[in-house]
């Protein structure tokens, strides 16, 4: 209130009040602080609004920061010539909004990141939740507060999924969805029955994938690890965005795998190659499918956030971790072996969450996307899916074949 005086601007906002026995000071650099003095001691929070506030701007026009032989500061107005031991520039004081970007590495856990996180305002979808990274991103979510939906596309799987998380806590908000990635017109089913339910997106996370499975047509006629792991969810987002659009400020994060460097997509024009996305039967090699799979993520990331960060919605991609033992290995025996040598040194199912988690909430990732994330850490992903112009070819073919291969119901 004094500053508010000698700043000639007496009127107050009341929650800024101090309650009796206070008085609000500042440091030489700005930083205002409080001080009790019944209970002799200083603080940074306000004492009713448990803000830490700074001062903004300099000394008013003729003001002057002066010490004096007690080595307290005092200000000096020439203009009028009178001199206090209140910052005049308290009368324009800011909340401290810095928040300063914590340090994570390949040992933080999903948990870790989310501490002090309060996700109770958020819905979030997650494909592929009822195993592994995705069940360690939906139970960190939910533990959190947050209304998470496990798009899975087998139900009793997913039931049980559900069911480990709320014998966790009996409060989490987390249900199951059929969603199978496989078939478009699932998918197009799981969008229907999302929107007429009128819920917000906050986040969605495209996470299921499948690898090393044998040679395999979708109903759609396609490849199998590519319609799952790269064209089930570019028709989900599709079908999606107005939903993530109304939400804003929504993330969409993509799981993908550093495997997706040993491979590549386009043809000596440059121009993503149709056949290498879902090649027939006797080109096929199931883990260079998985490979091109995950360079679709990425590519297909940076170019939905190009699309969509004007309107509010970002994207990032990322890498989970090495060799995690999930039920990723599944298919094939001598996956499941390496993965069982490797498991002892290989992140836990929560610190494989963590980037995941990390891409969905951390506070410095707000409005930034089109990145590429290992360890909660922002690199470089191959040449190839840090190319803009495959990445529009890839988003192209995929309307194309989503156009030819999806059949909406007729509208009468
Ligand atoms: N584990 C690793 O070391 C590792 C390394 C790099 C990247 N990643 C990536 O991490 C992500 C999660 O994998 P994970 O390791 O946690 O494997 P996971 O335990 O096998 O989880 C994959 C999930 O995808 C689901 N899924 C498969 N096909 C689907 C379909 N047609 N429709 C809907 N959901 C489907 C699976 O459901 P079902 O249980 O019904 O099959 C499962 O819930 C993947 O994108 C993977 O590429 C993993």
């Amino acid at each position: 209130m004094a500053a508010l005086k000698y700043a000639g601007m007496d009127d107050t906002d009341s929650e800024d009040e101090l309650p009796p026995g206070w008085e609000e000071r500042s440091t030489k650099d700005g930083w205002v602080y409080y001080a009790n003095h019944e209970e002799m001691k200083t603080q940074w929070e306000h004492p009713k609004t448990g803000k830490k506030k700074r001062c903004a701007g300099a000394l008013p026009y003729g003001w002057e920061q002066e010490t004096d032989d007690k080595g307290q500061v005092f200000y000096v107005d020439h203009i009028n010539k009178r001199t206090t031991y209140f910052d005049p520039r308290q009368a324009f004081t800011v909340e401290d909004m810095q928040v300063k970007p914590k340090r994570y590495d390949g040992n933080t856990t999903a948990l870790e990141i989310l501490q002090d996180c309060d996700l109770s305002d958020k819905v979030v979808v997650i494909t592929g939740a009822n195993s592994g990274i995705g069940f360690e991103t939906a139970r960190s979510f939910a533990l959190h507060g947050a209304h998470v939906i496990l798009a899975c596309r087998n139900q009793s799987r997913a039931i049980k999924a559900v069911s480990l998380i709320t014998d966790e806590w009996r409060k989490a908000r987390v249900e199951a969805m059929t969603l199978d990635l496989a078939s478009l017109r699932s998918v197009r089913e799981f969008a229907e029955i999302f929107k007429a339910r009128k819920l917000p997106l906050h986040i969605l996370v495209c996470n299921a994938a499948v690898c090393t499975q044998p040679w395999n047509l979708t109903e759609d006629g396609l490849e199998t690890t590519f319609q799952i792991c790269h064209l089930g969810h570019f028709y989900l987002v599709e079908l999606l965005q107005d939903v993530l659009r109304h939400s804003t400020p929504a993330r969409v994060v993509v799981v993908s795998s550093e495997s997706h460097r040993f491979t590549d997509l386009v043809d000596s024009c440059g121009k993503v190659e149709p056949n290498l996305l879902s090649p027939p039967q006797k080109e096929y090699w199931s883990m260079l499918a998985y490979n091109r799979a995950k360079l679709c993520n990425i590519l297909f990331s940076s170019e939905l956030h190009r699309r969509m960060s004007p309107h509010g919605v970002t994207c990032n991609a990322l890498h989970p971790g090495n060799m995690m033992y999930t039920s990723i290995h599944r298919s094939w025996w001598l996956m499941t072996l390496l993965f069982t040598f490797a498991r002892p040194f290989t992140k836990s199912m929560q610190q494989g969450a963590a980037t995941t988690v990390y891409c969905a909430v951390a506070p410095e990732l707000e409005g930034i996307g089109g990145m590429y994330f290992n360890n909660c850490f922002r690199c470089l992903p191959s040449p190839q899916a840090q190319d803009p112009t495959a990445a529009v070819n890839l988003w192209e073919l995929s309307e194309r074949l989503i156009q030819e291969r999806s059949t909406p119901p007729q509208v009468l």
